[in-house]
């Protein structure tokens, strides 16, 4: 999995992100309200992933993003024996597309995956549906939350977007912009569980072996011990080494993805539609109820 993200590979990528933001843009132009995650960030990134996983056409849509949504943000409108039999019968639909399609001898991953488990036996059919779903799901909703999370701290912080939707903004400061943007309003809040190996003591606190441990990145991304006014957004802030990817064996494989649609998605949305203001003030947006995702479930948006 980890080849079909590689940063050289994610690189050449580049030209199509550019045109999917640039045609998404391009129907909102015209509109004085927009929601930034369903008309732009969600599409964009969910057609990123869809792209490189191979999803047919016809399954890149708002109705397959709802059923991959719906298992992490239960809501009571949502019956979970249905949420769970709309997740086999997509699973069954996009696998099995894979394995009767011509797509099979594709170079997509979702057909590699199909080819590893089919042909050398290396993923069970568990392991095949848990990682199909996985990549979907975190493949669009954790970048859809760095467009969402980014687009509202720049609304808050006029100044600083200025910096960002300049006609030819300078590409160090649009990096150095996305990692504080990560940091400050971290797409993922919460790290998976761990279980402690051995019985530790940090900082004080005793972690005994067995325990299992929370690893709020959220918080471990405001330690002013680690940055200076830690609380303060500023685009230029460097060095900048924020958890928002994780840490260790386990960091983000999508992180070369996910910075790039920023670097390219965010400076564009705001030059393209600028100048906007928030529809609602911040305290009224209401955030999907997730454990480990931090992400907004519309961000409206006013043309001015
Ligand atoms: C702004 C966007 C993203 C953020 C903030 C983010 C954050 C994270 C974090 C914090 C982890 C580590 C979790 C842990 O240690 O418990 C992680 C792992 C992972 N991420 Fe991302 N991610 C992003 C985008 C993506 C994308 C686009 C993909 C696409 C495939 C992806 C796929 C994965 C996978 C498969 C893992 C598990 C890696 C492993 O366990 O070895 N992520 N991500």
């Amino acid at each position: 999995m980890n080849t079909a993200f590689i940063p050289r590979r994610i690189a050449q990528l580049e030209p199509f992100i550019t045109t999917t933001a640039g045609r998404l843009l391009d129907g909102l132009e015209l509109r004085s309200d927009v929601d930034v995650i369903s008309d732009f960030a969600a599409p964009l990134t969910f057609r990123m992933i869809c792209a490189i996983l191979g999803v047919p056409p016809a399954l890149d849509d708002a109705g397959t993003r709802d059923t991959l949504m719906a298992t992490i943000a239960p809501s009571p409108d949502h019956d979970p024996l249905r949420v769970d039999e709309a997740l086999h019968t997509l699973l069954d639909t996009l696998i099995g597309a894979k394995r009767t399609g011509s797509a099979l001898g594709g170079s997509d991953l979702l057909g590699a995956l199909v080819r590893a488990s089919d042909e050398c036996g290396a993923m069970s059919e568990e392991e095949l549906r848990s990682t199909a779903y996985l990549l979907l799901l975190v493949g669009h909703d954790t970048t859809m939350n760095l467009i969402g999370n980014g687009t509202l701290a720049l609304l808050q912080h006029p100044g600083q977007a200025a910096l960002l939707s300049a006609p030819d903004p300078d590409p160090h400061l649009v990096t150095t912009a996305v990692e504080e943007l990560l940091r400050y309003d971290s797409p993922v809040r919460d790290a998976t569980f761990r279980c402690a190996a051995e019985t530790i003591t940090l900082h004080g606190q005793r972690v005994a072996a067995g325990d299992i441990v929370s690893l709020l990145i959220g918080s471990a991304n405001r330690d002013e011990d680690v940055f200076p006014d830690a609380d303060r957004l500023d685009l230029t802030r460097t060095p900048n080494d924020h958890l928002a990817f994780g840490y260790g064996p386990h960091f983000c494989i999508g992180a070369a993805l996910a910075r790039l649609e920023g670097i390219l998605a965010l400076p564009l949305l705001l030059r393209r539609l600028g100048p906007i203001t928030l529809a609602k003030p911040a305290d009224e947006l209401t955030w999907r109820p997730t454990r480990v995702m931090r992400g907004l479930a519309a961000l409206p948006v006013l043309r001015t």
